[in-house]
């Protein structure tokens, strides 16, 4: 430990935060930002005032990172240091220093907008530039200036992009960490591999069998293929002959991995035995696994991206920037000179590669940051005109209001309701927060719930929902799960967790039922707390029902169904009768499909039901809804009516400007849309219609 970098800048680290409310400290990864400032402004004192918070952005960070560090400082986790993340907070009334995801910081800071509980902020890995982060760095620039006495805020970064966030914030001081990393040898491919897990693959036996002692690190896109990649890695080492080489493990590395696994990482290996460490861009930055020689870097990267013209999210496999693939490389070079295999050519990395990554705020929804923002209660707060380092396309955020609206998060002068302040301070995407609250109000709120729960689980809980070799494996075994009665895939998550209920959550049920039980286990455990949340929200106004046994019946389905109707009100579609597909309704409708794995399926008529609301929507090879829920036409009409009166300058600015052109044609289009559905033209068809009536029919019988 002794050797961090940063341990020789202490002296001139505390002496600048002392004078200073912002710094600035950019160090390479691995030189002890996220474990040790935390301990040196601890040992200074500065936790006699308050907690110091380190937020992350990644959970598996703030869980790895706090143990880590409590283990440094020889107490136990969860008392003088302990983290909290979402759904799981293991901190006391001992706790000095605090590891927390970002966005548990922000949740906090509504409850006490000052965040009086903490002496120190620092936010870590601000070159990640998630969504939460960049938001909090708006808000810090507020609060050093109401609290200039007693806070001081630390921005922690890997990469050398330290003089914009010194300029955002009015040219505070910027302390360089100078790393300790040794020469790096970088090795270009000669062309892109056809298939790169295979190209993996051969890298990294060949490194073992030709190179001397020292761990490889891989870097994959994702969960599935660092799993593949783990197995046949696994194999080609046992087929090795015997004492050709060293022994060897493998090791996964990504978000959602089980804690166990996630720390038998930092465990040391036996002597004389190389580690391949297969993990998600998590190891570039965010955790630092020390005793890595080799790099082995496939240049791409999995990215969740927004498109907020068509409301659509779509998890592209990327190209990294060139400050990706530099991180990457480091990694090599921290204990001694390494090398980095690049699977791709160096023209590629020149010419192709972005220079920095995109910010989170520029490619995600923003409905639940515009919401937190408006329910901060800011009197000067504008939201299209909010200090954001970068700011998201003006569209995004116009995206983001339209939806505010629709579920009465905000009113139509942009002004937060009470409903949206209940809203906002739910753990939950507002979309599922609204449900909750109208099931509350319907009499479901048991059933809303667990299906809540069901949604919010990290890991896919479904057999054979995630790959293809899963579902071929699996395709034998008849599933004895319940179908979403013909009402979609939201009353099917109720509907096993009731039976599990039934079970008395017995973890041989979902074995037999292939449901995964460290999923099933964690949606328990949300709901509860989320049980919590509700009560006490309601107080003793609210008269909240949420009793563990509950009976199955179709008005309950009804009701949910509609609470469901009423939070996924900008996620509605409407079947189009020729193409048995669907057209997505709102400003830009679109055509879609349900998604393969959804239960809704059409019946033997070739039937779907006519309304359905989607959790998302997701562009693959097409575009998708996931997650779908059959709906009724008169919950329909009240909310194509409000997309009607919908005016997104007065959302934005609360001003009665004249709409632009374009809201005046998409609401004559409406106008034309919602005559129509008095007499939809199609529907006249008798034979279409004598199906839709056996369809129902059948509908009521189940
Ligand atoms: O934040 P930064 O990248 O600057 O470094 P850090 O996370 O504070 O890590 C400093 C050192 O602690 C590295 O050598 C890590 O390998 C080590 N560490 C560890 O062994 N186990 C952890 N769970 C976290 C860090
Ligand atoms: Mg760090």
């Amino acid at each position: 430990m002794a050797h961090l970098p940063i341990l020789q800048f202490e002296e001139k680290i505390m002496e600048t935060v002392e004078k200073n409310p912002v710094v600035v400290v950019i160090g390479e990864t691995g030189s002890g930002k996220s474990t040790q400032l935390s301990q040196m402004l601890h040992k200074r004192g500065y936790t006699k005032t308050g907690m110091v918070a380190v937020t992350q952005p990644r959970r598996v960070a703030a869980v790895t990172v706090s143990r880590r560090v409590a283990e440094e400082l020889g107490v136990q986790l969860g008392e003088e240091v302990g983290y909290a993340i979402r759904f799981e907070d293991r901190t006391s009334e001992k706790t000095n220093i605090k590891y927390l995801t970002d966005g548990v910081l922000l949740r906090e800071s509504l409850s006490n907008p000052e965040l009086n509980q903490y002496s120190v902020i620092i936010l870590d890995e601000a070159h990640e530039r998630s969504l939460n982060t960049d938001i909090l760095l708006g808000l810090m620039k507020r609060l050093i200036k109401l609290r200039s006495s007693n806070l001081k805020v630390l921005i922690t970064s890997a990469t050398l992009d330290g003089e914009k966030v010194s300029r955002f914030f009015f040219d505070c001081p910027v302390l360089n960490v100078p790393g300790k990393l040794f020469p790096v040898e970088i090795r270009h491919s000669s062309e892109k591999p056809k298939n790169y897990v295979e190209a993996c693959l051969k890298t990294a036996i060949d490194i073992h069998v030709q190179e001397p002692e020292g761990d490889v690190l891989i870097f994959m896109t994702g969960q599935d293929d660092i799993e593949k990649l783990v197995l046949k890695l696994e194999e080609k080492i046992q087929g090795l002959e015997e004492g050709s080489c060293m022994d060897a493990i493998v090791l996964p590395l990504h978000g959602s991995l089980p804690p166990e696994m996630q720390v038998s990482v930092f465990n040391r290996p036996p002597p004389s035995c190389r580690r391949f460490i297969v993990a998600t861009n998590i190891a570039e930055t965010s955790l630092t696994v020390d005793g890595v020689v080799y790099v082995v870097d496939s240049g791409y990267v999995k990215q969740r991206q927004y498109n907020p013209s068509s409301g659509m999210y779509s998890l592209d496999v990327v190209q990294i920037s060139k400050v990706q693939a530099n991180q990457r490389a480091g990694r090599a070079g921290r204990t001694r000179p390494g090398k980095c295999y690049r699977l791709y050519p160096s023209m590629i990395y020149h010419d192709d590669f972005l220079d920095a990554t995109v910010p989170e705020i520029q490619r995600s929804s923003l409905a639940g940051a515009v919401l937190y923002l408006k329910s901060l209660d800011l009197p000067d707060m504008d939201i299209l005109n909010f200090d954001f380092l970068d700011p998201p396309s003006v569209e995004s955020l116009e995206d983001a209001l339209r939806q505010l609206y629709l579920i009465d998060a905000i009113d139509e002068n942009g002004s937060i309701t009470s409903l949206g302040r209940t809203m906002a301070e739910l753990p939950l995407e507002p979309s599922l927060s609204r449900t909750l609250i109208e099931a509350n109000d319907l009499g479901c709120l048991s059933q809303a719930l667990t299906v809540v729960a069901m949604l919010s689980a990290e890991t896919t809980l479904l057999p054979g929902a995630r790959n293809n070799t899963e579902k071929k494996k699996r395709k034998h075994t008849p599933s004895n799960l319940p179908d979403g009665s013909g009402w979609g895939d939201h009353i099917q998550l109720l509907q096993i967790y009731e039976l599990w209920d039934q079970t008395d959550y017995s973890i041989d049920w979902c074995k037999e039922n292939n449901l995964q039980v460290r999923g099933m286990m964690f949606v328990q455990n949300v709901r509860g707390q989320l049980t919590q949340i509700m009560q006490k929200m309601a107080k003793e106004s609210l008269d909240v029902q949420t009793s563990r046994r509950h009976k199955k019946s179709q008005q309950d389905y009804k009701i949910l169904r509609k609470a469901l109707c009423t939070g996924y009100a900008n996620q509605l579609a409407e079947r189009m009768i020729r193409h048995n597909g669907y057209r997505t309704l709102g400003f830009k409708s679109q055509l879609v499909q349900v998604h393969p794995s959804s239960v809704l399926k059409a019946d033997e008529d070739g039937m779907l039901p006519n309304y359905v609301v989607y959790h998302e929507l997701i562009s693959t090879t097409r575009p998708f809804m996931r997650n779908v829920c059959a709906v009724e036409m008169q919950w329909v009409v009240p909310i194509l009516g409000r997309l009607e009166k919908l005016n997104i300058k007065k959302l934005s600015s609360g001003g009665s400007d004249q709409p632009e052109e374009r809201i005046q044609e998409e609401n004559s289009n409406l106008e034309k849309k919602v005559a129509a559905h008095s007499e939809p033209p199609e529907e006249r068809d008798s034979r279409i219609q004598a199906a839709r009536a056996r369809f129902l029919a059948r509908k009521a019988q189940k």
